[in-house]
């Protein structure tokens, strides 16, 4: 695993995109994995600025990483809308080319070995895009969620419900349920690109990068992973024990060391 502690939040999204322009420029159909959340969205907003300098992303494929179980589409809170609107439509994607997990497939357990299925048939993902949650889920693979588990309906543990009730009206509303690619899934791409910022993130972040590998903390899957780079802010890393042996990266003077 790669750590990179960047001087803020906004340094971390530049350095992410950065890895995906370039991923773009070699491989213009490249097939990504999306996160959603807060932590992916400085990387969205400066990929959009990128495409407004001409970086052309029509042809990128997309997998989501998650969505919830039940919520229509259209609801502002399904990830189906969240991709469409903060990473499909600012970066000129093709939606036909993007999917997410289908939340309200009759048999969900099909639906989800179908997804898995198309993520095989695009030929894998070439750079999964990861937040981590304060409990160290990655998608939505809680505590205990199996290292080489697939596609599958998940129960969200009371942790992760409180922390998206900010995007309902109320901690009630936020689904009991969703769908996410599984550990092992996410170990199938070709390259893994965490990002984190702040404090909220520091334990999670060091139990992953310094903790053993257990299914307690899902982000410790990374360790398994041949190239895995963990981007992060200061304020993430303020839990990790070893920071100094960690590549500090100044601004746009991290592209000398990627
Ligand atoms: C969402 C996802 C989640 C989030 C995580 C952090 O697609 O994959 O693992 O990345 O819950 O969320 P934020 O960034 O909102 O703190």
């Amino acid at each position: 695993m790669e750590i990179v502690i960047m001087p803020s939040a906004e340094h971390v999204g530049r350095f992410a995109a950065e890895r995906v322009v370039r991923l773009v420029a070699r491989r213009p159909q490249a097939v990504l994995g999306l996160a959603t959340g807060s932590s992916p969205s400085a990387a969205y907003s400066e990929l959009a600025r990128r495409r407004a300098k001409g970086i052309d992303f029509s042809r990128v494929r997309g997998f989501a990483l998650d969505e919830y179980v039940g919520i229509p589409r259209e609801a502002p809170q399904s990830y189906f809308s969240v991709v469409r609107t903060e990473i499909v439509e600012p970066l000129g994607m093709d939606p036909s080319l993007i999917r997410v997990p289908d939340g309200l497939a009759v048999d969900l357990e099909a639906a989800c070995a179908e997804y898995d299925a198309a993520i095989a048939a695009a030929g894998g993902i070439d750079l999964q895009i990861l937040g981590i949650g304060g409990n160290g889920h990655i998608g939505f693979n809680e505590p205990t969620s199996s290292l080489s588990s697939r596609t599958r309906p998940k129960a969200l543990a009371p942790r992760t419900r409180r922390d998206n009730a900010r995007f309902f009206a109320a901690e009630a509303d936020v689904p009991e349920y969703c769908v996410t690619q599984g550990l092992g899934t996410i170990l199938e791409a070709a390259e893994l690109l965490l990002v984190a910022q702040g404090e909220d993130k520091a334990e999670a972040i060091a139990r992953a990068v310094e903790g053993p590998l257990s299914s307690f903390v899902p982000a410790s899957v990374l360790q398994l992973h041949p190239r895995a780079l963990v981007i992060i802010d200061e304020t993430a890393a303020s839990g990790l024990r070893n920071s100094d042996y960690y590549r500090h990266a100044l601004g746009s003077e991290a592209d000398r060391w990627v």
